[in-house]
């Protein structure tokens, strides 16, 4: 039911104009890590200094107009060039929706390669996260066009997805993150039991981990990162093989924890004025998170 709500709050465009003009709210400023570079670039150094990578989310959604598409991929551009001045260890991910994917293909592939290029001048890695599954395909066929031009590239593979195995196995030699899936999917393209999404999750990061090129395992279930740290000690998987991963304000000491351990841990790092979607979301998945507003409202 509450998943539901915050799930259809999520796609409220009305809100998330709203949201936007009145600045990081509801305790959003839990999750995201500021509204503007130079505050993120504080948040990723703090990170850097537990020996915690990061990937950098400009945040935005509900991108129709090319003006709005051209501000975004400049703002990404101006997050690699301060990645870059600052020798911060952080990647970029994006989301092709918000360079254009809903208004034109060719327009959002342009984008993204002027992203890509940049970033591969600094060396810097950039993930195309997966949005819903009518994005799916063309986000594959971007990834796929820019690929054959840049090595600097990857995605996400999202477990709930029947079409999931065979898009990790097409793009194995792919630097591939693997979650559970965040969207709300039809029964025709996706499990819809937490049980099903689970088991197809570790399958999936189990053969990833022993095929792939590089696996990063973005969770915040402790079961399963028990279940993985057992699997690669079992199977002699290198450390340099893999990462975890856990967004910005999640289970922080976990995140310090593992980094502590001698994994190799990455943050996601959403910042921006455009935090809506991305929080009720977050609210979706996990109710508990509500926990984040009450102690904002309580603590002012
Ligand atoms: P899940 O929410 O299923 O929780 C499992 C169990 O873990 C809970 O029952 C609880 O015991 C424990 N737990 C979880 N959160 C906790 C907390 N905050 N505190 C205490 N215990 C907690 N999705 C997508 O569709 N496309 C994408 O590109 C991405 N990208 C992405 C990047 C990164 C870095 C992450 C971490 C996640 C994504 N996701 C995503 C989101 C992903 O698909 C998924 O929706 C969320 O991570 C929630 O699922 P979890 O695996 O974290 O555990």
């Amino acid at each position: 039911m509450l998943k539901d709500l915050f799930m259809g709050l999520s796609q409220n465009q009305t809100l998330n104009s709203a949201a936007k003009k009145y600045g990081l709210k509801l305790g959003a400023q839990n999750v995201v890590a500021g509204t503007n570079i130079p505050e993120t670039i504080e948040s990723i150094k703090e990170l850097n200094a537990h020996g915690i990578s990061c990937t950098v989310d400009n945040l935005g959604e509900f991108v129709f107009n090319r003006e709005e598409a051209t501000a975004a991929k400049t703002q990404i551009l101006g997050v690699i060039e301060a990645i870059h001045e600052n020798g911060v260890d952080a990647s970029i991910s994006l989301k092709p929706s918000q360079l254009g994917l809903d208004i034109d293909q060719d327009f959002c592939e342009e984008n993204l390669r002027e992203i890509v290029s940049k970033a591969s001048e600094y060396d810097i890695f950039v993930n195309f996260d997966m949005e819903d599954y009518g994005r799916l395909k063309p986000s594959f066929e971007l990834l796929d066009h820019l690929s054959t031009t840049y090595k600097n590239v990857g995605t996400v593979i999202q477990a709930y997805f029947f079409e999931a195995e065979d898009y990790m196995k097409e793009h194995k030699d792919f630097r591939l993150r693997i979650v559970k899936g965040a969207y709300k999917e039809s029964p025709a393209v996706a499990y819809q039991d937490k049980a099903d999404i689970d088991e197809n999750f570790v399958k999936l990061i189990e053969w990833h981990l022993l095929n792939g090129k590089f696996t990063s395992i973005a969770t915040h279930d402790h079961h399963v990162i028990n279940h993985v740290k057992k699997f690669v000690k079992d199977n002699n998987i290198s450390y340099d093989k893999f990462e975890f991963q856990m967004l910005y304000g999640f289970r922080k000491d976990m995140q310090l924890e593992l980094a502590k351990e001698g994994y190799n841990f990455t943050t996601y790092v959403p910042f921006g004025e455009d935090w809506y979607g991305y929080f009720m979301r977050r609210l979706a998945e996990r109710p508990q998170n509500m926990n984040l507003i009450v102690k904002q409202v309580f603590n002012k």
